[in-house]
């Protein structure tokens, strides 16, 4: 189905239900963080991203700019780019006023809501560039819609979404991306870097408490699309640094015996156990260009903020 720019193929929406129930029978528990990003959990998602602690989107937006000249350069001949999951498409504005060299822009979301912003975002300041939105669920597909033509293309992966990846999928992923590219079309891919503990637990532990209603907000999403009852203060957010996986960790403490019927299975909580809802693996520089080499790139720029906080990788098939 196509609406003006943007065609719909966006599969069954995920079973939330079918998939809570299993993850929740696991031992330990955990749940998909693709689950945070119902209507309110993205608007959470979008407050996190302003927070003063947060500082992934500031540093990436920082590259973005300041770094401008330099990204011009090495993707010097690219016409085409195709950002994997853009949300506003904020940062693909960035792009596009940087690389003048664009003529096509591509947008894969699973959000129609957030494809029709970012269309008419891009279309309102470049109405003479070529930009379509494909509503669909890109991580499950091995297939991007790749130029079927000579053009040099660029797949843009940003906001160091690869962090949430099990490293092995990751691995996977970048595979794949290299395997749909052709020889000297670029991958251009956010990622955020290890660095000091403080820094990374206030990020995912912020002062005004907006992380902690981000995971929250998948209890009040269990209570509702279950219609259980949960009552307030049963699980409590922890956000943690796992040293020897080199990853964040966010539970859902669970502070009372609770007993949830999930149509039909018995899910039995222990005070003290937790819910694992989410990784953020953060990389060395080194760490990150080996998987790039390994996933069958040929080589890659590095360009960081000002602290070093954050990478934006352009590698090359
Ligand atoms: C989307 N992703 C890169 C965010 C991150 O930092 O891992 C999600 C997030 N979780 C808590 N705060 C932000």
């Amino acid at each position: 189905m196509t609406y003006g720019r943007i065609l719909d193929m966006k599969p069954a929406l995920p079973e939330f239900r079918k998939e809570v129930i299993a993850s929740l029978s696991d031992n330990p528990k955990w749940i998909h963080p693709k689950f945070f990003y119902d209507r309110k959990g993205s608007d959470l998602f979008d407050a996190i991203t302003w927070l003063p602690e947060y500082y992934l989107t500031r540093a990436e937006t920082e590259i973005l700019t300041s770094r401008c000249g330099e990204i011009a350069a090495l993707t010097d001949g690219v016409t085409r780019a195709m950002e994997l999951g853009p949300g506003m498409g904020r940062k693909s504005l960035m792009l596009l006023r940087c690389i003048g060299g664009l003529k096509e822009y591509v947008l894969l979301d699973i959000s129609m809501q957030s494809l029709e912003k970012a269309v008419e975002l891009l279309e309102a300041e470049f109405p003479q560039k070529e930009i379509t939105g494909i509503c669909s669920d890109y991580l499950s597909s091995e297939s991007l819609p790749m130029s079927g033509n000579q053009s040099r293309s660029m797949i843009v992966f940003l906001g160091s979404t690869i962090g949430n990846m099990e490293t092995s999928d990751a691995e996977r992923f970048l595979a794949s991306c290299s395997r749909q590219m052709k020889n000297e079309d670029l991958l251009f891919i956010g990622v955020d870097m290890k660095k000091d503990l403080k820094v990374l637990l206030s990020a995912y532990n912020d002062s005004s408490g907006v992380t902690a209603e981000f995971n929250l907000n998948l209890i009040r999403r269990i209570s509702e699309e279950f219609g259980v009852d949960i009552p307030e203060g049963t699980f409590m957010h922890r956000a943690v640094y796992n040293e020897s996986l080199g990853r964040i960790e966010m539970h859902l403490d669970c502070k009372a015996d609770l007993s949830l019927d999930l149509e039909g299975t018995l899910i039995r909580f222990r005070k003290g156990e937790s819910i694992h809802t989410e990784s953020s693996y953060k990389y060395s520089p080194e760490e990150f260009g080996k998987m790039l080499l390994a996933s069958g790139f040929s080589g890659y720029t590095r360009l960081s903020d000002s602290r070093d906080y954050y990478s934006v990788f352009i590698a090359r098939k």
